[in-house]
C-alpha cells in the first residue's frame, strides 16, 4: 500500500543488482497457463532513451486529432507540448514488457509482470511509475525500430513499460487518492433471506461494507 508512482528522478542509475532484482521479479509474476510469454526490454542508454523521447514526443504531437476517441490520450499529448518533456519523467531506466501481438493473455501477462516489478522497486527504495507512451505507439515503425536494436521480434507488441530510479531528494511521497466507494463485493457480507435462490437472495440483499 505503501508505494505511489515516482515522476522526479535523483540523477544517476539504479545498481546492476537493483536491475537483477526487479527483472526476476518480472519473470516470477503469474502468467496464463504458466507460459511465461512476456519478455523485458530494457533501456537505460542515455541516447537511445532520449532519441525514444524525441520520437515520443514527435509522433503523440502529430496524434492530435485521434485525442478525441482516446481520452486517455488527451492527458498524453498535453504533455507532450510542455517544454523539456520526458515521457518516462526522467527515469534512467525504463522497462518494457513484451508480448506477441495477439496472444489473448498478453496485456494481463504484461501488466502483472510489471506490477510485481513495481512493488519490488518499492521495496528496493527505488521510485518507479508506469509510463504508457510505448505501448500506445507500439505500432510506430520509429519506436519499432529502436525497441527491435535490441530484441523486439516483429511479431511482439509492447503491452507496458515503468520508468525506474532513485527518487528525486525533494519528491515527497505522496498519499494515496482517497479510494473509491463501491468497488468491493464480499459474498459473504450480502445480508440474505433464508431458505431462498441464490438470484432473490442477491437482489433482496444489502451490502456491509467489509473491514478491509
Ligand atoms: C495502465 C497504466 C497506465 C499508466 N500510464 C501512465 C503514464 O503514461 N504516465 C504516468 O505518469 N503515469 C501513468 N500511470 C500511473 C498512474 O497515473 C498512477 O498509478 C495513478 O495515478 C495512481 O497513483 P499511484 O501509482 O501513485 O498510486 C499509469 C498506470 C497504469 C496502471
Amino acid at each position: 500500500m505503501s508505494r505511489r508512482s515516482v515522476r522526479k528522478y535523483a540523477p544517476g542509475q539504479i545498481a546492476d543488482g537493483e536491475l537483477a532484482i526487479l527483472l526476476t521479479c518480472g519473470l516470477y509474476a503469474p502468467s496464463g497457463g504458466g507460459r511465461q510469454m512476456p519478455r523485458f526490454i530494457v533501456i537505460q542508454d542515455e541516447a537511445r532513451m532520449q532519441k525514444l523521447n524525441r520520437v515520443i514526443q514527435r509522433l503523440l504531437l502529430e496524434r492530435q486529432g485521434e485525442a478525441e476517441t482516446m481520452p486517455m490520450l488527451q492527458k498524453g499529448i498535453r504533455r507532450a507540448q510542455t517544454p523539456g518533456y520526458r515521457f518516462a519523467h526522467g527515469a534512467p531506466t525504463l522497462i518494457s514488457a513484451v508480448a506477441p501481438r495477439g496472444y489473448e493473455n498478453a496485456m494481463a501477462d504484461c501488466a502483472c509482470a510489471l506490477e510485481n516489478m513495481l512493488l519490488a522497486a518499492e521495496s528496493l527504495g527505488l521510485g518507479a511509475c508506469w509510463s504508457n507512451q510505448p505501448h500506445w505507439l507500439t505500432k510506430e515503425p520509429e519506436v519499432r525500430y529502436i525497441f527491435e536494436e535490441i530484441g523486439l521480434n516483429s511479431e511482439e507488441d509492447i503491452f507496458g513499460s515503468i520508468g525506474v530510479g532513485r527518487a528525486a531528494e525533494n519528491e515527497e511521497k505522496r498519499t494515496a487518492d482517497p479510494r473509491k466507494e463501491g468497488r468491493i463485493v464480499v459474498d459473504a457480507k450480502i445480508k440474505t433471506k433464508k431458505n431462498q435462490g441464490c438470484n432473490s437472495q442477491v437482489n433482496g440483499s444489502s451490502y456491509e461494507k467489509p473491514s478491509i
